[in-house]
């Protein structure tokens, strides 16, 4: 059977897609492959956010095209997911070796596309459509054969698209209005997953707190987010649940409430602030203050005061002064971010931001971004370092990607441990003693030897 090449750009959302594109594939023949150059069907899963995550795809397509054409006429060339939603056909006129366009809506349909191709029933398929529906088709998982490649952690997508509008941002535009699926369905996955030996899962989507507003509503004084992870905490032999992204908004009470009640619900929160300062704030159409945000963050800390605090920043957004600048400097180290993802603003097509006035010079934008950086390794390293000498619950992941020698696994609070130990570790969650902190990464030996 062919072999399929896929890269993933982007977030977590894009590699669960890539996920169960491939598992679809599998199931019927295809062999993944790590080769670009020999497989039969090239798979790009594309980002938007960024003009630079877009150059990277195309000239990727546009490299191996130049090399594998030559070498096998029929091999599937296609694009997948955010870029390909944006950009449509727009995408094979460019690059004229490009077979497939598969929007974010039509990922379950990629298979039988690429089966067409291949049998030389179709050419220049782009399937961009509107789906009703297509948010619960992401469910399938790739099994690892091998006992002890099992994946410990799963991601679940549990809604699709946004409707908050940020001036800057192009999500709403690929990834359409918010779609949730059910809280019976989500469940039943997570279920599933347990059973094959996952003992943590993360609630995935572009806006999660946003879960099920439209389609089940608050009860209780709860949103439906909340009554997810309650239905998800009370499935038997999960351990951990994370999310990813929420937004600021989203945080009500019931939502802290819930971080002092449901213990499985792991103390880390990546909360994505984008600015210090209000009036940016406001241009950015992101619904809340500085002071509101602080207050979240104070409030989070409060119940559980280990929780792991990131972030997500945009330097250099149009009109941003010197003023708004330092007050984004002066929120980090108000709040103190364990890490943060520092964006240098780049303008997106079609969104509010990308026609507003004074838009700033590339190198304000890249001395600003350096400036942030700075002082979040700073804090970072900081933070890090009061860890060590600490005994730490970590769940085991696998071998160390730096160093496959290795064992990593990441703490409740969402810090990567790497320390020496075997295989037998792998989906344990055990107790390490951290010995040492290194950049954004954390050293541990094994404290209480209750395995064996
Ligand atoms: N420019 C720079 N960063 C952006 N992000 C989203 N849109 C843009 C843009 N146009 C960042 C935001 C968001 C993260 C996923 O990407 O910080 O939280
Ligand atoms: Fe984009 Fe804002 Fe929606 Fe996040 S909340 S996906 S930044 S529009």
């Amino acid at each position: 059977m062919p072999s399929v090449f896929i890269k993933t750009y982007g977030c977590q959302m894009n590699e669960r897609d890539s996920e169960a594109v491939a598992a679809q594939l599998v199931a019927k023949g295809y062999s993944m492959t790590a080769d670009a150059l020999t497989a039969d069907v090239i798979l790009l899963n594309t980002c938007s956010v960024r003009d630079a995550a877009e150059q990277k795809a195309l000239g990727k397509m546009s490299h191996v095209a130049g090399q594998l054409r030559s070498k096998n006429r029929k091999a599937v060339l296609g694009f997948m997911g955010c870029m390909a939603q944006s950009r449509g056909r727009e995408l094979i006129d460019k690059l004229p070796d490009v077979d497939l366009v598969v929007g974010t809506q039509k990922f379950h349909r990629t298979a039988d596309h690429i089966g067409d191709l291949l049998a030389g029933r179709a050419g220049g398929v782009v399937d961009t459509g509107e789906e009703k529906g297509s948010e619960a088709t992401i469910r399938e998982h790739l099994l690892n054969g091998a006992s002890d490649k099992r994946p410990v952690t799963s991601f679940v997508s549990i809604m699709q698209g946004c409707n908050q509008f940020c001036t800057f941002c192009i999500v709403p535009d690929t990834r359409g209005r918010e779609r949730s699926r059910s809280i019976d369905d989500i469940v039943s996955e997570c279920r599933e997953l347990v059973n094959r030996g996952v003992r943590e899962v993360t609630l995935l989507g572009q806006i999660v707190t946003s879960y099920g507003r439209r389609e089940i509503g608050e009860r209780d004084g709860k949103s439906a987010f909340v009554q997810l992870i309650e239905a998800v905490h009370g499935i038997d032999g999960l351990d951990r649940i994370r999310f990813t992204s929420p937004h600021p908004k989203g945080y009500g009470d019931d939502l802290i409430e819930a971080y002092g009640r449901l213990a499985k619900l792991c103390e880390s929160a990546h909360i994505p602030v984008q600015s210090g300062s209000d009036a940016m704030l406001k241009r950015m159409h992101r619904g809340y203050t500085r002071k509101r945000f602080l207050e979240i963050v104070g409030k989070l800390r409060a119940v559980r005061p280990g929780i792991g605090v990131t972030t997500d920043i945009i330097v250099g957004f149009p009109g941003e002064t010197e003023e708004e600048f330092e007050a984004t400097m002066s929120l980090c180290r108000e709040v103190q971010f364990d890490n943060a993802f520092v964006f240098k603003y780049s303008t997106r097509r079609d969104t509010p931001a990308a026609a507003m006035e004074n838009q700033l010079p590339r190198e304000l934008i890249e001395q600003r971004h350096a400036m942030v950086l700075a002082v979040i390794n700073e804090m970072g390293a900081r933070r890090y370092e009061k860890f060590v000498g600490k005994t730490m619950e970590v769940l085991v992941e696998g071998p160390s990607r730096r160093n496959a020698a290795r064992m990593e696994g990441r703490t409740r609070c969402n810090k990567i441990v790497v320390f020496d130990g075997g295989n037998r570790f792998h989906g344990e969650l055990m107790e390490l003693k951290i010995t040492r902190n290194g950049s954004f990464t954390l050293y541990g030996d094994p404290a209480i030897v209750n395995l064996n």
